[in-house]
């Protein structure tokens, strides 16, 4: 308690969202969880990687250490009431360097906002062409044509990108977090129900049964270290996990929230969308003849073909890549908060200087990724472009390091006695087995199985 109070004279909160309600921390938790790792990138690497065997990695590796790690991370983050730095920095033993983790994350949070924002460039693109009505075709060459077009094209991505960074910043000057919670509170519901609709026309097309054995019918012939650590790094994405957000928000949670409950709610919800997504793409893919590996031009291509089969198509599309839009603003904001809140509470920045400056730093390191199919197209690194090597690094490093040292910390350093207290609401709540298990995991199976997947996915090892 007494470290507690300590923390907070330490480092004042922030003007901090406004977490008042248990829905409400679930809502922003969820929206978090839920954006364009869902609809966007869980697809297509599932199509990347060979359907069900990678889909069945991703399960094992979201309840192995993708939950464990969020379990720990929203504990420490209320126990402390601060930024990611200075949280670590107070539960750790002194002159112990545990708030490197929180700087890493700051640097995973600018490397993912580099291509993120780039990805809903395309997606408020997206809008207007869809409202023009230029892409509504069942023709994969029409489709595809429009993507590349978009993509290839350095102003319209510059300028798209530039658009979603001044839109995400006004939310987040404004102070309104707690109207994006309230808006995105209605409007997920809408989201979750529009791709139902998607997978009740998707499952009416032709070669279902191919879309859908794709997705459920594991075939291992795919399957390499460097997909399970794919797997692996998608697990902690879509969990938000491994850099610090989850510990930002852990920091707005209420004394009485139970964690475990709450994460668990927030792991499913966020799987279901995940899979209404792979089934609203997948029978698409095989009936109109795209390539399930197609990366991350999946989405873009098949959901116009998808949408071409239904009455309104055109105006229900609109509505898909606004929800789209929406959920990918409260992934956004929430990456956003770890340096924000850093800037501000440890280097004493106004929250609007450290808003201002996140957005410059992001208008440069987000024109490497805006460019990389055009100007920037012949420039690579290890074989990657700079929007594929920006992904691959914060997902396949940054993230499962970071899941790895604070599954370290915890299970070895802050130790299970504050651990249980963390999660029991100091006594409120008797979970003490399933902390136990947790716990368990946390010490001896999360780190050791993401460093073996990491080294050999890495071919270090
Ligand atoms: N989970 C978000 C999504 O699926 C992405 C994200 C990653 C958000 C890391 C915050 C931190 O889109």
């Amino acid at each position: 308690m007494n470290k507690k109070s300590s923390v907070a004279r330490q480092a004042p909160a922030p003007k901090r969202v406004g977490f008042t309600s248990g829905f409400g921390v679930l809502a922003a938790t969820l929206g978090s969880a839920v954006g364009l790792g869902n609809i966007w990138k869980f697809p297509y690497l599932t199509g990347a990687n060979g359907g069900a065997g990678f889909l069945l990695v991703y399960l094992l590796a979201t309840l192995l250490v993708g939950l464990p790690v969020m379990i720990v991370e929203i504990a420490l983050g209320r126990e402390a009431r601060a930024n990611p730095i200075s949280a670590l920095q107070a539960l750790a033993p002194r002159r112990q360097p545990w708030w490197l983790i929180g700087a890493a994350g700051m640097l995973a949070a600018f490397l993912i906002l580099s291509f993120y924002s780039e990805v809903v460039a395309w997606v408020f693109a997206y809008v207007l062409k869809a409202m023009r009505g230029s892409i509504l075709s069942s023709d994969p060459h029409v489709t595809e044509a429009a993507f590349s077009a978009l993509i290839g094209d350095p102003l319209q991505s510059l300028l798209w990108q530039w658009g979603v960074l001044v839109f995400i910043g006004s939310i987040l000057l404004m102070g309104v977090t707690r109207g994006i919670e309230a808006l995105s509170k209605k409007l997920m519901p809408l989201l979750f129900l529009l791709l139902l609709l998607l997978c009740a026309v998707s499952l009416s097309l032709d070669r279902v049964v191919d879309g859908l054995a794709f997705l459920f019918k594991p075939d291992f012939s795919k399957m390499s270290a460097a997909v399970v650590l794919t797997a692996v790094g998608l697990a902690f994405f879509k969990l938000s996990v491994g850099m610090g957000t989850m510990l930002t928000y852990g920091s707005y949670f209420r004394d009485d929230q139970n964690i475990p409950v709450t994460t668990f709610c927030v792991m499913s919800a966020d799987l279901c969308v995940s899979m209404l997504a792979g089934i609203a793409i997948f029978p698409a893919v095989f009936t109109f003849g795209f390539a399930p590996a197609a990366g991350p031009a999946l989405v873009f291509i098949t959901i116009p073909a998808v949408f071409s089969r239904i009455p309104m198509g055109q105006w229900l599309m609109v509505v898909f890549f606004v929800l789209a839009a929406v959920a990918a603003t409260g992934a956004m904001l929430s990456m956003m908060e770890v340096p924000v809140v850093i800037l501000h509470e440890r280097f004493g920045l106004s929250r609007t200087s450290a808003i201002l400056l996140t957005i410059v730093l992001l208008v440069f390191s987000g024109a490497a990724c805006a460019l990389s199919n055009s100007t920037l197209a012949s420039f690579k690194l290890f074989g990657l472009n700079l929007f594929d090597l920006f992904d691959f690094v914060s997902s396949n490093i940054i993230l499962p390091a970071g899941g790895i040292f604070i599954a370290v910390f915890v299970g070895w350093v802050w130790g299970r006695d504050k651990f249980r207290l963390a999660l029991s609401n100091h006594g409120q709540l008797h979970n003490e087995k399933l902390v136990d298990v947790v716990f368990f995991l946390l010490r001896y199976v999360s780190p050791l199985l993401i460093l073996i997947v990491m080294l050999k996915g890495l071919n270090l090892f």
